[in-house]
């Protein structure tokens, strides 16, 4: 009984010592503790002694239990304080490790461009106004001097409200471009005028040159005795100050409704430095060294009329550019695809 006693000691306080985790030690706890465990059975054995050996061996048999006991408390405890320990080194952090700056935004390239035209603009007096990106009929095209049917209107890839029209104003369209805004303040009835209408303008058209939704900035100045003169006086400031010295730009006689005379305004293009080639081919962007940045003239008298001031005491000039054609002739800024502005792709919009 002594050696058997003994021997299941050694065992068992060796089996604890080594069990892997906390499941191996719970078996091993009913194998050996438990209530109908190894040393369960050895008590009950004791009890069956004669009674002289019964206290020396009851005395031994508590002993080999405690002991086991111990061995048990032990490596729980090793296995309890492993467990957190790993814990503690996957949460451990260097708080000397410099922190991640989170990223910035900036303002879109065009947004960009906008704010500095407003300001070009606004340090010759002429002062931001926007308008609607739905028009009537009336504003976008008739007081323009185009009325209904009129061929000129095919420019304007216009697209149509699905909305009730109205009997004066006409259909209800997405605004095709910023010249309506010469109407709408003129109709204001204050003059002299000098405005600059920057707003968005839509036509159903999409290529590496154009998108169905841009921006155009608008050019009104109305007063006494306006020329020709002055209209190249604004235009070549703008161009000096927005693309710098070294862009050109060229006026064509064009023919617009809404002006007389009329002229069609072009920049050297800055993808091919205005020779029309980029490495033996065709520039992509403008073809042939020029690019239109849009429309330019003397207010037509009809215009004037249609909105109430008298073309013999006023006269004035308009001018008509897109903002994101404009933008992309910018020196440095070489985007050969105007759909980029649009979509959405942080490795484009990033760089700039
Ligand atoms: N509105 C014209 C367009 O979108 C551009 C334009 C031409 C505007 C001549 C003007 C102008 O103010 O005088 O094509």
């Amino acid at each position: 009984m002594k050696d058997k006693l003994e021997q299941v000691k050694i065992e068992a306080v060796k089996a604890f010592a080594s069990a892997k985790d906390e499941t191996e030690l719970e078996a091993l706890e009913i194998k050996y503790l438990g209530r109908k465990g190894v040393l369960a059975a050895l008590m009950q054995g004791v009890a069956g002694l004669p009674g002289a050996e019964r206290p020396a061996m009851g005395k031994l048999a508590n002993d080999v239990k405690s002991a086991v006991g111990r061995a048990l408390a032990e490596r729980r405890k090793e296995l309890e304080s492993a467990k957190l320990g790993a814990i503690a080194d996957a949460e451990w952090m260097d708080l000397t490790v410099p922190g991640k700056r989170p990223p910035k935004g900036h303002v879109h390239i065009v947004t960009d461009a906008i704010a500095a035209v407003t300001e070009i603009f606004s340090r010759i007096g002429f002062t931001r106004v926007r308008y609607p990106e739905v028009e009537w009929d009336w504003y976008a095209f008739e007081a323009l001097n185009m009325p209904k049917d009129h061929p000129a209107r095919d420019e304007w890839e216009t697209f149509f409200m699905d909305a009730p029209e109205d009997p004066k104003l006409g259909k209800m369209v997405l605004t095709p471009h910023t010249s309506s805004g010469q109407i709408r303040e003129l109709k204001k009835g204050k003059l002299p005028i000098r405005m600059i209408n920057i707003s968005k303008t839509y036509r159903r058209q999409s290529d590496v040159t154009h998108v169905p939704m841009f921006h155009q900035f608008e050019g009104l100045m109305v007063d006494k005795d306006v020329s020709v003169t002055h209209l190249k006086g604004v235009l070549d400031f703008f161009a000096r100050e927005f693309f710098g010295r070294g862009r050109k730009t060229r006026l064509r006689p064009f023919h617009f409704r809404f002006t007389e005379p009329s002229f069609e305004i072009d920049i050297s293009c800055d993808i091919c430095g205005g020779t029309g080639q980029v490495n033996h081919a065709k520039c992509r962007v403008c073809k042939e060294g020029w690019l239109e940045l849009g429309g330019a003239g003397m207010v037509h008298p009809n215009v004037l009329k249609a909105c109430g001031v008298d073309p013999e005491k006023w006269s004035g000039f308009a001018f008509g550019w897109g903002v994101e054609r404009t933008m992309m002739m910018r020196e440095g800024v070489k985007i050969d695809d105007i759909r980029h502005l649009y979509r959405n792709d942080f490795r484009f919009l990033t760089q700039f």
